[in-house]
């Protein structure tokens, strides 16, 4: 079979890690899909920066229209509106699969996205844009969509579980930890989306979508941020018993005249420290999922960061590439060579 070209467009935090995985796995990656996966290019803004992970240096072009156009998988991981809106629309108008961790762009112009997808066939996979490495989005819209979804709440922004973490078990600044944050790869380029819960309500708005069916957006979410927490705060939360965490909820709900509805807001809670979400720590996510006949369900993990989300961006290029290689369903991971079964009392592992 012909190779799969992926465009890149954006190689910072996110972008650096998946041109890796491209190109260090590539013979794993070949085995999954039955088909060799070839890095065309990756879009960035300045040609010569110094990234965290290099690929060769011809890869790299500022003309990201002319790599959309010879692709067969877009990957969108510049983040903001716009160019990313209008690359992936032209993608997609095209009938080119697209990939995406934006949820500042889903939660903004999610509708518009998904009806150009609808309207040329193409694929649109996000499973990056919440919680990381988490496997959520698919298991909201796949597994569970035999059921009744009543409610997702959880931790959907690392950068402030990082910071309030911190704050709580090391009393350190807020400007302090954020600076780390941002340093470890998990803020936004603008932070003061994640301090503010801007971004945990992009994520409230792209959850309640899986779950509920519609395309809700981000002025459908009530937000308060962590801005308003002090090291005061914290202490005085902590010799109550709890710990203070921003959670991002998306419910059912009735409205006064009694109209059904999805009732999607983001605020920091006082958590109680015996609380599963308490010792949700660092830059990790958590989701509860509460569905009719499922129960509980909670999701657990790495929320940000090159790597763990470079992770999820690939579980959505490998099932895209190995539907268009095969035409059918994705199948299921196959080691490269037969693994033996070796004795538990005497291997060696990690655990
Ligand atoms: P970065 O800011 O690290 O990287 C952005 C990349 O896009 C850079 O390579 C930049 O180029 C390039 N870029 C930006 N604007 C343009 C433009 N106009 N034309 C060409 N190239 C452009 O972002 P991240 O990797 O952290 O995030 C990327 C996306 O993934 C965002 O949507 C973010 O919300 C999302 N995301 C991030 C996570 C994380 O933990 N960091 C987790 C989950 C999702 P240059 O390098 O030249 O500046
Ligand atoms: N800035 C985001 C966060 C990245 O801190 O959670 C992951 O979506």
């Amino acid at each position: 079979t012909e190779g799969l070209t992926v465009a890149l467009l954006g190689g910072g935090t996110v972008g650096s890690q998946v041109a890796r995985i491209l190109t260090e796995d590539a013979a794993v990656l070949h085995d999954r899909v039955g088909a060799p996966l070839t890095l065309g290019g990756i879009a960035v803004r300045t040609l010569d920066a110094e990234r965290d992970w290099q690929a060769d240096p011809a890869r790299y072009t500022r003309d990201a229209e002319a790599l959309v156009d010879g692709a067969d998988i877009v990957v969108e991981l510049m983040g903001g509106i716009e160019p990313a809106r209008s690359l992936i629309l032209r993608a997609l108008e095209a009938g080119t699969a697209v990939v995406t961790g934006n949820k500042a762009l889903l939660a903004a112009h999610g509708a518009e996205l998904y009806e150009a997808a609808s309207r040329s066939g193409a694929q649109l996979s996000f499973e990056a844009s919440v919680a990381g490495a988490i496997p959520i989005l698919r298991p909201l819209r796949d597994s569970l969509s035999g059921d009744t979804v009543h409610r997702v709440m959880g931790i959907a922004n690392g950068t402030t579980n990082f910071i309030l973490d911190r704050m709580d078990a090391e009393g350190a600044s807020f400007e302090e930890a954020l600076a780390e944050a941002q340093r470890l790869g998990y803020a936004e380029a603008d932070p003061t989306a994640d301090v503010g819960g801007l971004d945990a309500a992009a994520k409230a708005a792209i959850l309640a979508t899986l779950a509920f069916g519609s395309a809700y957006t981000l002025d459908q979410v009530s937000v308060e941020g962590i801005t308003g927490i002090t090291a005061e705060d914290n202490a005085a939360a902590a010799d109550a018993g709890y710990v203070v965490k921003l959670l991002a909820i998306a419910e059912r709900g009735t409205a006064e005249d009694g109209t059904q509805g999805a009732v999607l807001r983001v605020h920091p809670t006082l958590i109680p420290r015996e609380h599963p979400l308490a010792s949700v720590r660092g830059a990790f996510n958590a989701v509860f999922v509460e569905a009719e006949n499922a129960g509980e369900l909670m999701f657990y993990g790495p929320g940000a960061g090159g790597a763990p989300t470079a992770s999820a961006v690939m579980g959505d290029v490998v099932a895209i590439a190995q539907r268009i290689v095969r035409g059918g369903p994705a199948r299921l991971r196959t080691p490269v060579a037969a693994l033996p079964a070796l004795d538990p009392a005497e291997a060696r592992t990690s655990s």
